[in-house]
């Protein structure tokens, strides 16, 4: 069958890091709507300024211009064999649209992970992430350090800390996460769709079980 997936996490519970771990090992298009408005924002596009204040101080950025922007990738072709939602949808009226979206092409959602992490170990692994502005690995300081200090391994573009990845920016995406996006976990369970994994676990293990519900899909 073909994987539609949507990762639901509090901010840096891991859905980035495991999205591409399962692009490179089943080939299904990562759609993170983070990296699209952060290319916007780099480019200056006009969605990419309209959406610069909320990305940089944590706040989410209005529906209608995330929904727009997310029908328009998901018209692209290589998400017609699958594809990896992470970071949308982020409210329950953007998963209403989704929903609605998909029906008229009679398709569906058919996985929902959801990354239970903890508020203080995300806070410490959001502090300590770098990532690269070239080629979008992802890194951490402790847990996931690059070859050399601050230096991309994939390639060799020096690496940066996110604009939003300073700790009361980072507090208050976790307050939005809980007001906002946690309310997705019982719409989705309603559907059946959600297997929840322990996002405080090692990056070994969680690819394991994840491995585990992709397969059973
Ligand atoms: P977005 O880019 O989606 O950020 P986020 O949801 O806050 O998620 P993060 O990227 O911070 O965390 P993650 O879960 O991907 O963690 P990661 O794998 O990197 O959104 C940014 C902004 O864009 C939003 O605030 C909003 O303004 C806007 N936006 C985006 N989508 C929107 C939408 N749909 N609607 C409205 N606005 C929207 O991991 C974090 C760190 O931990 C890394 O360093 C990693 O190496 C490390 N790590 C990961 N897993 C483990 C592990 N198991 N053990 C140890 N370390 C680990």
């Amino acid at each position: 069958m073909v994987a539609r997936i949507v990762l639901l996490g509090p901010p840096g519970a891991g859905k980035g890091t495991h999205a591409k771990f399962l692009n490179k090992k089943y080939g299904i298009a990562h759609v993170s709507t983070g990296d699209i408005l952060r290319a916007n924002i780099a480019e200056g596009t006009p969605l990419g300024q309209k959406a610069k204040a909320y990305v940089e101080s944590g706040q989410l950025v209005p529906d209608d211009l995330i929904i727009e922007m997310v029908r328009a990738r998901l018209s692209e072709k290589d998400t017609q064999n699958g594809y990896i939602l992470d970071g949308f949808p982020r409210t329950v009226e953007q998963a209403k649209a989704l929903e609605t979206m998909l029906e008229k092409i009679k398709s569906k959602i058919n996985l929902v992970i959801n990354f239970a992490a903890d508020d203080g170990i995300v806070v410490e692994r959001l502090c300590g992430r770098r990532v690269c502005p070239n080629c979008n690995a992802n890194y951490h300081i402790k847990n996931i350090p690059p070859k050399k200090a601050g230096i991309c391994d994939d390639c060799s573009s020096s690496l940066i800390q996110r604009k939003d990845d300073h700790e009361a920016t980072i507090l208050d995406r976790l307050k939005v996460y809980h007001e906002r996006t946690k309310p997705l976990i019982e719409f989705y369970q309603s559907r059946g769709l959600v297997r929840t994994v322990n996002g405080n676990a090692t990056i070994d293990v969680l690819q394991a079980e994840l491995a585990k519900h992709i397969d059973s899909v």
